[in-house]
């Protein structure tokens, strides 16, 4: 059986620095890592070098951006201790990956992924008809592939740079993987497994090429998964000799969607910075209350006795947010019948987010008097991490055969 313990599982991702984070960070990607990072091996990186792919004509800032990232992420709960934390330029093997596999990517792969176009119509300010910016989902397919990831929790925006990930990890393996002795030492491997077990493997193997029982492929993983006694090489040999390939030099990544924000912003929009309508993260009390205070509510409520529907009130997204079922009544018969005022209404809003940021200011107090250890918990992640990219890339030069010194 495949388990959840965190030896069987990696999780990479990225963000791009692009400042300090808000509430829809939160609620969308951060509260996820901080579970994740209980439960898997987790990778978290600030993704310096794609921000350079927008702001490359003023990259001054980006550095700054990170600090305040790192620093927001620290804040929300995600722990040195549980995860590396990291940042992408200090671990230039990415980018050395990404050089490699750039020669066996065809150009129309990255042209016909939607955010290309999409995102130059939208950024047209920040000209990106360059290399750097088509290359984009290609550095990001190399993020992931440097730690063999096969966990990768991302927003629905993401999918199409997921699934380029694979066809690159595919391809990659299709044209280097093939050692010339690939069948016999994938017997030989068999054999190392014991009786019982590679009786079962040979079963499994045998249904999915007869078949196409995918069933019995995830079955054959699970076996993999599970084999102490085996070697590295040994495992990824036979878990490409199961689907009938090659050797599996870079395992294909899922990607795990994490839920869409569903944080409303202070006007009842989709929380952004671009509309200016958020909680940042370390908002001060006050901030946060005069901010949910002057929120428009549904204008039939122009007076107390006026009734309204929650329906046409941003507030009322905020309580499918923060409350629970008594008080969704609570509001949903005083709102209708005029029973409470708005500003009743939205104190219990307004406790609640004050109650989930507290904890997140007194750790960004910390972090933000001790800017060293900060640079510090950057420095020992990326160290960290290199040592596990090299790897990678040792075994990607090796299958290349490239490397008179490796
Ligand atoms: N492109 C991602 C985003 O905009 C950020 C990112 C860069 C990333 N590299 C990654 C996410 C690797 C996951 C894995 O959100
Ligand atoms: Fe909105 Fe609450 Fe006022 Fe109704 S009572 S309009 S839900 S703030």
């Amino acid at each position: 059986m495949i388990s959840n313990s965190k030896q069987n599982h990696r999780v990479v991702s990225g963000m791009r620095s692009t400042g300090a984070l808000h509430l829809g960070h939160y609620h969308g990607v951060l509260k996820n890592w901080v579970e994740m990072q209980y439960e898997h091996e987790c990778f978290f990186f600030a993704a310096d070098w794609h921000a350079l792919t927008t702001h490359y004509k003023d990259p001054s800032q980006v550095p700054q951006h990170v600090t305040e990232m790192v620093v927001d992420w620290l804040a929300a709960g995600i722990s040195p201790s549980s995860s590396t934390i990291f940042l992408q330029s200090q671990v230039p093997e990415h980018a050395e990956l990404y050089l490699l596999l750039s020669m066996l990517t065809p150009v129309s792969w990255l042209e016909r992924i939607p955010t290309y176009k999409d995102q130059q119509e939208k950024l047209k300010q920040h000209d990106l008809s360059t290399i750097g910016f088509l290359g984009y989902p290609l550095l990001q397919a190399a993020d992931i592939l440097i730690y063999k990831a096969d966990l990768v929790p991302v927003g629905e925006d993401q999918v199409s740079h997921i699934e380029l990930t694979r066809e690159i990890a595919r391809r990659f393996n299709f044209v280097y993987g093939k050692e010339s002795d690939f069948e016999a030492r994938a017997e030989k491997a068999i054999v190392k497994m014991g009786k019982k077990s590679a009786k079962m493997y040979r079963n499994y193997r045998k249904a999915y090429q007869e078949t196409g029982d995918k069933e019995a492929i995830l079955k054959g993983q699970a076996l993999l998964d599970a084999q102490r006694n085996i070697s590295v090489g040994d495992r990824e040999r036979l878990f490409g000799y199961l689907e009938g390939i090659s050797k599996i030099i870079l395992p294909e990544p899922n990607a795990i969607l994490t839920n869409a924000s569903k944080m409303p912003g202070l006007d009842g929009q989709k929380m952004s910075k671009s509309y200016g309508n958020t909680i940042p993260l370390r908002s001060s009390a006050d901030d946060v209350d005069k901010g949910i205070r002057t929120m428009p509510t549904d204008p039939a409520r122009m007076r107390l006795t006026d009734k309204g529907d929650p329906e046409k009130c941003p507030v009322w997204q905020l309580h499918l947010v923060y409350s629970d079922k008594a008080r969704r009544e609570w509001v949903q018969e005083g709102c209708t019948n005029a029973g409470i005022g708005c500003l009743e209404c939205k104190k219990p809003v307004i406790e609640a987010v004050q109650a989930e940021l507290d904890p997140m200011r007194e750790r960004a107090v910390m972090f933000e008097k001790d800017p060293e250890a900060v640079r510090n918990i950057i420095i020992e992640g990326s160290e960290a991490a290199r040592e596990i990219a090299r790897e990678t890339l040792d075994d990607v030069v090796e299958a290349m055969r490239f490397s008179n010194f490796s």
